[in-house]
C-alpha cells in the first residue's frame, strides 16, 4: 500500500485560505468538527442553519465540513454549485437505519400518512417524503400539520418520541436511532451530576428518553449553545458530541463544560466523539479543496424530489 505523501512543514490554514479564494469557496462546518476546521470556516452551524447559507450562498464552491447528508442537502438546495466534502465516508448511523427501500415499502404501509422525515437521512429517502425537518423547527413544523392529519416519522425514533411528548401528536415512528447519543452513559452522568449539582444538564433530542428526564434544556446544537451563552458563568453537563464544547467556551468564557463518556459494548467508559464526523480533518480539507473532489453528486430525478421536501422545511420554519 502506498504511503500517503504529507509535508509536515506544509502551512495547512493559510494553503487552504488561498484556496478558497482561488476557488470562490465558502467552508460551511457542524459544530462536531475539529476545533482547527471550525476556527477556519466561514459559518458554523446547526443543520438547519448550514442549509441557509447553503441554499444563499454566492459562492461558486461549498466546501461542506459535516456528514454527507447534510452536504448533499446544500447540493440539492443550490445546484449550481460544486459542493466538496473532505470525505465521503462521513455518513450517518440514523441514515444507515433507513434503507430507501424499506422506507418506501413503510410509506406504502400507511397510504394516508403525511411523512415528515429528520433531516439526517439519504436523498434517496429525502425524495421519499412530504416535509424534512431538522431538531430545531420539528416541533413547529409538527403543530402546523392538520390534527387529523396522520404523520409517519423517520428515521430517529428517539426525536419522534421526544416530539410526541411534546406536541402530543400520535406519530408513527421509524425505529433508527444515532449510535453517539444512545450510548450516553446515565451512570456517567449521574456521576457528574453529584459532582456537579450545580451543573445544568443539556441534552440534544437525538438522546433516549431515559437521559432526556434529566436535562434542564433540550434542543439542537444551536440552540444548546444559546442556552449556554445565556447562563454564562455556570456549569453545564452536555449530552450531545463534545465538539460543540469549542463554541460553547467562546460564547460562554467564564462557564465551565464537562461532557458524558459512552458506555462501550466491553463495559468501558469511552469518549463519545461522533465517529463519522470526526472523519473530516485538516489535512483532508486541504486535499479536497486542492484536487476540488470528491465531489457530492445527487441524480437529478432524486434531487428534484428531495427539494421538494427540503423547500417545504424552509417555507415552513419562517
Ligand atoms: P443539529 O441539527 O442540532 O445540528 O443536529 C445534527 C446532528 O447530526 C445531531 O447529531
Ligand atoms: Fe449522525 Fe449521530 Fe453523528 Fe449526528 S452524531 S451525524 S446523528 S451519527
Amino acid at each position: 500500500m502506498a504511503l500517503h505523501k504529507f509535508d509536515p512543514y506544509i502551512d495547512l490554514e493559510g494553503e487552504i485560505l488561498q484556496l478558497k479564494n482561488q476557488l470562490n469557496a465558502v467552508i460551511l462546518a457542524h459544530y462536531y468538527q475539529d476545533t482547527e476546521i471550525q476556527d477556519l470556516a466561514d459559518f458554523v452551524g446547526d443543520s438547519l442553519e448550514l442549509s441557509k447559507r447553503a441554499a444563499s450562498t454566492n459562492a461558486d464552491v461549498i466546501v461542506f465540513c459535516g456528514v454527507k447528508f447534510m452536504a448533499e442537502a446544500a447540493s440539492i438546495l443550490n445546484p449550481t454549485k460544486k459542493v466538496l466534502l473532505p470525505d465521503l465516508a462521513a455518513g450517518c448511523s440514523l441514515e444507515d437505519s433507513c434503507p430507501p427501500k424499506e422506507f418506501a415499502a413503510f410509506r406504502d404501509k400507511h397510504p394516508n400518512h403525511i411523512a415528515i422525515t429528520y433531516i439526517n437521512c439519504s436523498a434517496e429517502v429525502k425524495a421519499l417524503s412530504d416535509i424534512i425537518v431538522t431538531s430545531s423547527n420539528a416541533e413547529k413544523i409538527i403543530n402546523s400539520i392538520p390534527a387529523d392529519q396522520p404523520i409517519i416519522f423517520a428515521p430517529d425514533r428517539h426525536l419522534g418520541n421526544y416530539l410526541i411528548r411534546k406536541t402530543g401528536r400520535e406519530m408513527t415512528l421509524w425505529q433508527g436511532s444515532c449510535i453517539v447519543h444512545e450510548n450516553f452513559s446515565e451512570r456517567e452522568l449521574i456521576k457528574l451530576k453529584t459532582n456537579y449539582p450545580k451543573a445544568h444538564i443539556i441534552a440534544h433530542p437525538e438522546c433516549p428518553a431515559s437521559l432526556i428526564e434529566y436535562a434542564d434544556h433540550v434542543g439542537s446544537t444551536s440552540s444548546l449553545i444559546n442556552y449556554a451563552t445565556q447562563h454564562d458563568g455556570d456549569e453545564f453537563i452536555v449530552l450531545t458530541e463534545p465538539g460543540i464544547i469549542h463554541q460553547m467556551q467562546l460564547n460562554a468564557p467564564n462557564s465551565k463544560f464537562y461532557d458524558v463518556p459512552s458506555l462501550n459494548k466491553a463495559g468501558c467508559t469511552s469518549c463519545s466523539t461522533c465517529p463519522y464526523m470526526r472523519l473530516n480533518t485538516l489535512e483532508k480539507l486541504h486535499a479536497c479543496m486542492k484536487k476540488q473532489s470528491p465531489v457530492i453528486t445527487v441524480p437529478a430525478e432524486t434531487a428534484q424530489k428531495a427539494k421538494k421536501a427540503l423547500d417545504r422545511m424552509l417555507e415552513l420554519s419562517l
